[in-house]
């Protein structure tokens, strides 16, 4: 077993924003406790500058245990991350542990308060992950949060490319990512993915009135992990993960439904608008009598009449029951209306056992996505009505990062709807925006997102798709279908409670 005590934020300055009394209270903690190391995950200045640095550095020598320290965007302001290494260390870097290893990374950018592990650093962190491919704990700390936290406010200041890092984590079996920043101490578990969030843990501002605190990691011989969140007041919140293993399922009993998911069709009269390819893809949908098509949005490119007249012309060729939701394409210039005109309003649609829930998440003339706290509410309120079916929730905006998007269209309030999506026991999440292809699932959620099916400009390696969803009575199995060839692959398989 293995203990690690993480902090973060502490924003140590002479100013107010910094609270010894709850550094030196936590500190004390974790010197009385048994840990074999302690991470920072950065914002351990409040500006960056040299009286700041000097006093971290005097402050963080009290922590008698090995600490790795990493920067946050608070650190390099003002050229702070050249005092950074004149005064606490290297911004990123390699701890090895028995059974482990720590890599750390500097995910800021000067003077901004977003994150990027771009370009070379990127690939450093991918050298670093096959060159340690071999321990069991691969452990990744920054400071930027990864996926939405709740109760943050709007969805900010993630990393830029949150999608592949994601992406790159998961795929080298990474077990914890460690990170600070949104003061919100949080665990989510997305895949085999620990995310773990730690709150500030000297810093005044913290949200939604909570109190310092900080979260011990907890790595078992048996490959659990516990996660626990501390607050100065005494207070615990814990969670343990069990990774999955084996990862290869079978499904049994016959399949219970068949979802075609698509999104991003774009219809109109721009080169980008490839109709051969949805006119084949339609094709190919028809043939594999799905029992609902769900097209997530972004059904023509911009809403002028001509197009939608063009869009419903496709649309009519689909056979069976369809749910179309809006994306922001749809509903500029008078798509607002016109959309309704020639789709109708969203609706739920009930096949058994099952529930399908649309949520609007589109707004007018932004590429910016949200649901709203009274729409989150009444998300939340649906969900628990209908505890008892199979949720499955329908919206345009992404609610994980995808890989090879820049977030540019974000949901806004991302944090809180993934919070009620997860907590809320949806079942299965479809969204469609980002122009690629994934599937992970947070907490026992599935979210799947359909890559474009005839935009030309998408961000999808695979070509232009759609998604096949299979529900089993135990399973759900998300297969990608090339919407040119036909060619299909494995997007995602999870195991579920009971449809
Ligand atoms: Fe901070
Ligand atoms: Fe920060």
């Amino acid at each position: 077993m293995l203990r690690i005590a993480h902090i973060s934020d502490t924003h140590i300055t002479g100013g107010e924003a910094y609270k010894s009394y709850a550094y030196d209270l936590i500190v004390n903690e974790i010197n009385r406790g048994s840990f074999d190391f302690v991470i920072h995950t950065g914002d351990i200045t409040n500006q960056g500058l040299r009286e700041e640095y000097e006093r971290a550095s005097y402050e963080l020598k009290k922590i008698q245990k090995p600490l790795i320290v990493l920067p946050g965007n608070h650190d390099v302001r003002n050229v702070g991350y050249e005092l950074f290494e004149e005064l606490i260390g290297p911004r990123n870097g390699v701890f090895e542990f028995k059974d482990g290893v720590v890599i750390w990374v500097d995910s800021t950018i000067p003077d901004l308060s977003d994150g990027r592990i771009g370009g070379r650093k990127f690939r450093w962190l991918k050298e670093r992950l096959e060159e340690h491919s071999d321990r069991r704990f691969k452990i990744v700390a920054a400071h930027h949060h990864l996926v939405p936290l709740p109760n943050t406010g709007r969805e900010r200041n993630v990393l830029f490319n949150a999608g592949d890092v994601l992406d790159l984590l998961i795929r080298h079996d990474v077990a914890l990512y460690t990170c600070g920043h949104k003061h919100v101490p949080n665990v989510y578990r997305v895949e085999d993915l620990i995310v773990d969030n730690a709150g500030c843990t000297s810093c005044r501002k913290t949200r939604r009135g909570d109190v310092n605190s900080y979260n011990i990691i907890t790595l078992h011989d048996d490959g659990r992990i516990g996660v626990k969140i501390r607050r100065v007041t005494g207070d615990e919140a814990r969670k343990e993960h069990r990774p999955i293993r084996p990862k290869i399922f079978v499904p049994s009993g016959r399949r219970l439904l068949r979802i075609v998911q698509m999104s991003e069709s774009n219809v109109s009269d721009r080169i980008y608008f490839r109709r051969r390819v949805l006119e084949n893809a339609i094709r190919m949908i028809n043939h594999l009598k799905p029992d609902l098509v769900v097209h997530n949005g972004d059904v023509v490119d911009m809403g002028i009449e001509r197009y939608y007249e063009k869009a419903i012309g496709f649309y009519r060729r689909v056979k069976g029951r369809k749910l179309v939701v809006p994306g922001h394409n749809d509903i500029t210039y008078l798509g607002h209306d016109l959309f309704t005109e020639y789709f109708g309003e969203p609706r739920e649609v009930e096949m058994g056992n099952f529930l399908v829930i649309p949520v609007v998440s589109a707004q007018y003339e932004t590429p910016i996505g949200v649901v709203g706290r009274m729409g989150q509410k009444k998300l939340a309120e649906k969900l628990k009505e209908n505890e008892d079916k199979f949720k499955i929730v329908v919206l345009h905006h992404n609610i994980v990062p995808i890989p090879r998007s820049r977030e540019l269209g974000f949901l806004e309030d991302g944090g809180d709807v993934l919070h009620v999506l997860t907590k809320g026991g949806a079942d299965l999440v479809l969204t469609g925006h980002g122009g690629n292809a994934f599937g992970v699932k947070v907490e026992d959620t599935p979210i799947v997102n359909a890559g474009s099916v005839s935009w030309e400009l998408h961000r999808n390696p695979f070509g232009n798709s759609f998604n096949v969803i299979d529900i089993y009575r135990d399973m759900i199995v998300v297969f990608e279908v090339q919407a040119t060839w036909g060619s299909g692959r494995l997007l995602g398989i999870w195991k579920v409670k009971r449809p």
